[in-house]
């Protein structure tokens, strides 16, 4: 079966195995193979699969109105969905714009901070400024503004100008002789001096993840550091786009993580546990301010795809949100926490695990050969591919990644457990990445002899 595959794999090899049910955490292949989904694909799933709530509505909207172009319609699913976003939205966000995912999410945001700026008569400012080790999607605009070098070699020559300042990173980049605060402020100043080296009134947002994800593995800032980043932002007049596709909607704790850092963007992106993978959705935030030249000028935002405001997406992803704000939020941090336990239990004083860090239900180990100088594992070994193999024969799926530090040095896996997730299942999952770990270490050692 797997091998008359004509899809375009990720791996153009060997295919994958076919998955045909999932429940709750686990999902089962054709070879009735059964894995917890420690990851939630790739911090999706936030209330495991098949939740009945949000399955019921998604037959429901597909039965009375699956589709209606926007150019034509609204329709309720989307209304509602964009009332229940915009009460509890970070203050001053006021207006909601919904695509397909995340990428398509981050590339409105762009298109709307330019247009911007064009509507308000400072067409001069074009320039964007992201952070290295980011990622922000896989478009060509998207990946232009990412950090994620890995991802961007082969089309750097057709990416679009950008420029990539210093991520606040504190296990890998805070010297011994800062405190936590001035190291973030020290990150920080990158930004100023970025801007400062343009000609005044030419750059036009900074975008960063509130929380970084999957390419330095759930890495959150410094106390002090998004405070200093918005006080920039405002003396420059430059727009703040944070993008918390993968951070948000409760993954970290908070509904949004930006919360936790006391500060608003002017542009917010979110996606995966919008919709909790049970329907493609994605959305922009953005405050009166940014939209009220759109608004006194051209009259429209001049960009546009054919499934916006998606009826069954938005209805699959009002479910959602009506069950994280039912309670579910609330059980991110306390288990969080165990999870954080848990793993500080089995990896605390393990040789090759340097740190361990997240937050919420969001957390990463980052391995190393040498636990005391941090030097990582050669990225010739593919120590991440073989910790994610190892787990899947274990029964686990987590989502590892290489280029920890620049894109090339440096492993870690991150755990992304469904908003769901019990006592007793956290404690299988870090049983078995210890298992998983152990032997994929094992495997990448005995590849060279020593570490
Ligand atoms: C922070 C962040 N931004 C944007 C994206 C792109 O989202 P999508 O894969 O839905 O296009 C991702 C995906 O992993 C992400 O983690």
């Amino acid at each position: 079966m797997q091998d008359e595959s004509r899809i375009l794999h990720r791996d153009l090899r060997v295919a994958p195995p076919v998955a045909v049910r999932a429940a709750g955490l686990w999902i089962e292949d054709e070879a009735g193979n059964r894995y917890a989904d420690a990851c939630g694909g790739a911090a999706v799933s936030c209330l495991g699969h098949a939740h009945p709530a949000v399955v019921e509505a998604v037959r429901d909207q597909v039965g009375r109105l699956d589709y209606v172009h926007t150019a034509f319609f609204s329709n309720q699913a989307a209304e509602d969905l964009a009332s229940v976003m915009l009460t509890d939205a970070p203050p001053g966000l006021a207006h909601i714009y919904f695509v397909s995912g995340g990428s398509e999410a981050v590339e409105a945001a762009l298109k709307l901070a330019r247009q911007h700026f064009v509507e308000r008569g400072e067409p001069e400012r074009t320039r964007f400024i992201a952070r290295r080790q980011s990622y922000h999607g896989n478009t060509l605009g998207a990946l232009s503004v990412g950090g994620n070098m890995a991802r961007r070699l082969v089309y750097d020559p057709i990416l679009m100008p950008a420029a990539h300042v210093e991520p606040c990173f504190a296990y890998r980049f805070r010297r011994d002789d800062e405190t936590e605060e001035e190291y973030g402020l020290r990150a920080a100043a990158s930004l100023e001096a970025e801007i400062l080296r343009h000609p005044p009134g030419t750059v036009a947002a900074f975008l960063a993840e509130t929380v970084v994800g999957a390419t330095a593995g759930s890495v959150p800032a410094v106390p002090g550091y998004f405070r200093r980043i918005r006080e920039i932002c405002d003396r420059h007049g430059v727009l703040l786009i944070l993008d918390e596709v993968m951070c948000g909607m409760g993954r970290c704790g908070t509904l949004h993580a930006c919360t936790a850092e006391g500060i608003a963007p002017d542009i917010l992106v979110v996606a995966k546990g919008l919709g909790a993978g049970v329907q493609p959705i994605g959305a922009l935030l953005a405050t009166a301010a940014v939209v009220a030249p759109l608004r006194s000028g051209s009259g429209s935002f001049q960009h546009g795809h054919t499934y916006l405001s998606h009826p069954v997406a938005c209805a699959a992803a009002l479910a959602v949100q009506r069950v994280l704000r039912e309670g579910l939020i609330d059980r991110v941090a306390p288990m969080g926490a165990l999870l954080a336990e848990a793993l500080t239990e089995r990896f605390g004083n393990h040789p090759h695990v340097g740190d361990i860090r997240g937050r919420g239900l969001f957390w990463s180990i980052e391995l190393v050969a040498d636990r005391a100088t941090k030097r990582p594992f050669d990225p010739a070994l593919g120590l991440a591919a073989r910790v994610r193999e190892s787990a899947m024969a274990r029964g686990l799926l987590v989502y590892p990644m290489g280029g920890t530090i620049d894109g090339r040095m440096g492993d870690h896996v991150t755990l992304a457990p469904p908003f769901t997730v019990t006592e007793e299942e956290l404690a299988m999952i870090v049983a078995r990445l210890g298992e998983a770990v152990e032997a994929a270490v094992g495997e990448a050692i005995g590849v060279v002899g020593a570490p």
